[in-house]
């Protein structure tokens, strides 16, 4: 029997993963041919970031977890390669399955590769064009060496050709964190801070930061949140407070009081704030792909995406990095000036069986 192994390590990650399990596991269509191994890496660890996924979203338990843990991303990087790297010269693997951009994608991709185990890429070809971004540039290697890429969008597709990637192992499959989006809209579960703060449906924010350059410099980062605070008229700004912000070094007593700082979220709870909220403010890429499809306008605070199909098609728009920009996109928030958006191609739910269905042919030759 091939042996599949499916790499997850950071909370986006088991979101993307958990589509693939669903259509492994329920697919009219019998996948019985292969066996998945699903491997941890363990970049995540926190309850609230990583096991509350996996029991929330009916994903199997990981049959390892490499337990990488934190530190800087060549140590990470590299503790994640020479535990895989074990792992594999216990029992290799067929084929290894990396999705996104994390540092657990790359690590992963790599060793595999050295070993000569097939790769193939989930999210394949989506570019900033800003090799600042840590992503971007785990984007590039990844894509670089994979043998099988599984695009989102067709400009994903153009950009690998340009690449020069053989147009034979590209494939336009759609987006399995919509998969996993769709999947769960109707059993979504109303968040303690829902009732606590008795927050009304389409009055307040959601506000999301985890970017080194907008969270890590606490002075900047204050200033940041205060400007958010006013532009948002005092209404309520809900912030699940990403694990990198030091939470207690935040000084409240700057801050304007319509903040209200949680934990980070479980996926059912996280979603069904979302889904109710006027709109999000956030520096994190997978959430514009989620807004778009729930028709929630999405503010990005960041220059570029590497996800343009939310703003040309989507709710998204760039308001850059520079607070002095945010007033005109919060005015024409304000005034009802906001495309409500359509979805990109091919996010229907479908995308997981359509990897899947390519997965078992790929086997054949591996
Ligand atoms: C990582 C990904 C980013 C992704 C994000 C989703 C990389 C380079 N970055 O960023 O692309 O959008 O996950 O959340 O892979 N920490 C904890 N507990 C945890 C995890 C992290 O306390 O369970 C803290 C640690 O102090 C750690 C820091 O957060 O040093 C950063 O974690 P890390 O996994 O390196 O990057 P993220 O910022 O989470």
């Amino acid at each position: 029997m091939k042996l599949v192994d499916i790499i997850v390590g950071t909370r986006p990650n088991f979101v993307k993963v958990a589509a693939l399990i669903k259509a492994y596991k329920t697919s009219k269509l019998g996948f019985s041919s292969f066996k998945l191994r699903l491997v941890h890496t363990g970049q995540h660890y926190h309850d609230a970031m990583s096991n509350s996924f996996l029991s929330q979203l009916s994903l199997i338990t990981p049959d390892i977890n490499l337990n990488v843990g934190s530190g800087t991303h060549a140590k990470q990087t590299a503790e994640i390669m020479r535990r895989y790297d074990d792992l594999l010269s216990q029992k290799k693997s067929h084929l290894c399955v990396v999705v996104g951009d994390v540092n657990s994608t790359v690590a992963c991709a790599i060793t595999a590769k050295k070993l000569n185990i097939p790769v193939a890429h989930i999210e394949a070809g989506i570019r900033s064009g800003d090799d600042t971004m840590p992503e971007e540039i785990n984007r590039i290697v990844t894509d670089s060496i994979s043998d099988f890429l599984f695009t989102t969008s067709k400009t994903a597709n153009e950009n690998l050709i340009k690449e020069g990637k053989n147009k034979k192992k590209i494939f336009f499959v759609g987006n399995t964190m919509i998969d996993t989006l769709l999947a769960n809209v109707n059993r979504l579960v109303i968040p303690e801070v829902t009732k606590n703060k008795l927050l009304k449906p389409k009055n307040y924010f959601v506000l999301t930061l985890h970017r080194p350059n907008n969270v890590d410099n606490n002075r900047q980062f204050i200033k940041l949140l205060q400007v958010l605070g006013e532009l948002t008229r005092h209404w309520p700004i809900v912030f699940p407070v990403h694990p990198r912000i030091k939470k207690d070094l935040i000084d409240r007593s700057a801050l304007p009081i319509n903040f209200i700082f949680i934990d980070p979220q479980p996926y059912l709870e996280f979603i069904y704030l979302i889904k109710n909220s006027f709109a999000v403010i956030t520096d994190s890429g997978g959430l514009s792909e989620e807004t778009t499809v729930l028709r929630v306008p999405c503010l990005t605070i960041r220059n570029t995406t590497e996800r343009p199909e939310t703003v040309t098609l989507g709710t998204n728009q760039l308001i850059t990095v520079n607070p002095k920009n945010f007033p005109k996109y919060f005015n024409n928030l304000f005034q009802g000036k906001w495309d409500s958006g359509v979805t990109p191609p091919k996010w229907d739910g479908k995308s997981a069986e359509r990897i899947m269905t390519q997965i078992s042919k790929i086997l054949k030759n591996c």
